[in-house]
């Protein structure tokens, strides 16, 4: 994921799933990936999922 980072950067994006059982520590690594993308001069943008039946696309 480190490296998605860099990638991002150079102009290449790409999408990195991240899944897991419940509270396995999914948001925490995001959070610290967040300020190691702040050091690296990247931005973070945080949105979250609708998680009820039915969620709208
Ligand atoms: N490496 C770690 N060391 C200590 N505590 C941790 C670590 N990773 C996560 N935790 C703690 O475990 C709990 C669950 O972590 P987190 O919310 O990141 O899990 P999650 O996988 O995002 O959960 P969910 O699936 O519910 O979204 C939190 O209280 C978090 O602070
Ligand atoms: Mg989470």
């Amino acid at each position: 994921m480190l490296s998605a980072i860099d990638d991002a950067k150079s102009g290449r994006g790409l999408l990195v799933m991240l899944a897991s059982e419940p509270g396995i520590g999914k948001t925490r690594i995001v959070q610290k990936l967040g300020a190691i993308a702040e050091k690296r001069d990247a931005q973070m943008l945080w949105r979250r999922c609708y998680e009820g039946e039915g969620a709208p696309p």
